[in-house]
């Protein structure tokens, strides 16, 4: 691939457009995107739910101007689903229609059969196949078995499929490769000396504020810092299952619709299912003046990022 070919010009230039996409990531995410896309390296995201890691493809393609193909990931997923088949009613259809003809010629038919026209492909094939790169979007990648990570190993090496009967087919295009994982499993050793590594944490104060504005762009600075200070006082509880971005922007959301412009202690019924996600989280934020804590700690976050104290 020649430099003419770059998705993006600097850091600084993937920060922007990254930016205008609605996604704000700190400076070491848009150096490790940047770089994993200039050296062709796949990106290997880990981190907690709703952290933002499937979005990351999704912003790059935007800022890029491309296309996501995604690979969702499952457990007994097969290379049919990921790489694609022949599509044996078309080829069906084919041999009917030219066995009424005259003289069929048989072994021309059984290599045309066998060509790219008869073959639905799946994203690992459609993403080899754009002029221009795209993103493949490998999502989950954790609950696939070791036979199906190799195999994925072997594509994002020689940036070729060997498909039966087909034959190999080169990548006309290097796509942009995000993996992603919740680490139920274990990536193994080879594809991860192959990727650029980044764990996606939960975001700074300052950073969640201006990621909540972006979604609730209305609303007052304060509503912004609160979220934010609210969403750090949350993860300082100890919590099974800490509040992801993602369970903030609902909070943001759901607060604007009910016309609320901040989180008071008596709101404590009505926000718990929006907050607390397993049993023992709700009984932690039901204890006496569990809440009206939570919540002046949340306040005391708040004013300080506000005043542009240390966060
Ligand atoms: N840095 C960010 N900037 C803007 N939006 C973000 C950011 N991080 C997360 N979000 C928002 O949070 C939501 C959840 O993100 P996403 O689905 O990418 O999480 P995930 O890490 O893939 O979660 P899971 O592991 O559950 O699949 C999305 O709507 C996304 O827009
Ligand atoms: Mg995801």
């Amino acid at each position: 691939m020649d430099l003419g070919d770059v998705m993006f010009s600097s850091p600084e230039q993937l920060a922007e457009s990254l930016r205008a996409t609605g996604y704000i990531a700190d400076s070491i995410a848009i150096t490790t995107v940047f770089l994993a896309s200039r050296l062709q390296k796949p990106l290997l995201l880990e981190g907690p739910a709703g952290s933002g890691k499937t979005q990351i493809a999704y912003a790059v393609a935007q800022a890029a101007g491309t296309n996501v193909e995604r690979l969702q990931c499952y457990e007994g997923v097969n290379e049919e689903k990921a790489i694609g088949k022949f599509d044996e009613s078309l080829q069906r259809l084919c041999v009917e229609l030219r066995a009424r003809s005259a003289a069929p010629d048989w072994e021309l038919l059984q290599s045309e059969l066998h060509g790219q026209r008869f073959f639905s492909a799946g994203p690992l094939l459609r993403a080899l196949q754009y002029e221009e790169p795209c993103v493949l979007l490998i999502d989950e990648l954790d609950k696939v078995d070791h036979a199906f990570e190799a195999m994925l190993l072997e594509l994002l090496s020689v940036w070729q499929l060997s498909i039966p009967k087909l034959g190999t087919i080169p990548a006309k295009s290097i796509p942009f490769v995000v993996l992603t994982s919740n680490e139920e499993r274990r990536i193994g050793d080879p594809l991860r000396r192959r990727s650029f590594y980044l764990r996606v944490e939960h975001p700074t104060a300052e950073r969640e504020a201006e990621i909540v504005a972006m979604r609730t762009p209305d609303a007052r600075p304060e509503f912004h810092a609160g979220m934010a200070g609210l969403a750090k006082a949350l993860r300082g509880w100890s919590l099974e299952k800490p509040p992801s971005v993602s369970e903030i922007l609902d909070l943001a959301q759901a607060l604007r619709i009910l016309g609320a412009q901040k989180v008071t202690a008596e709101m404590r019924d009505i926000l718990l299912p929006l907050l607390a996600k397993t049993e023992a989280d709700r009984r932690k934020l039901l204890l006496r003046d569990g809440f009206a804590s939570l919540v002046y700690d949340a306040q005391q976050y708040a004013a300080q990022s506000l005043d542009g104290s240390a966060v």
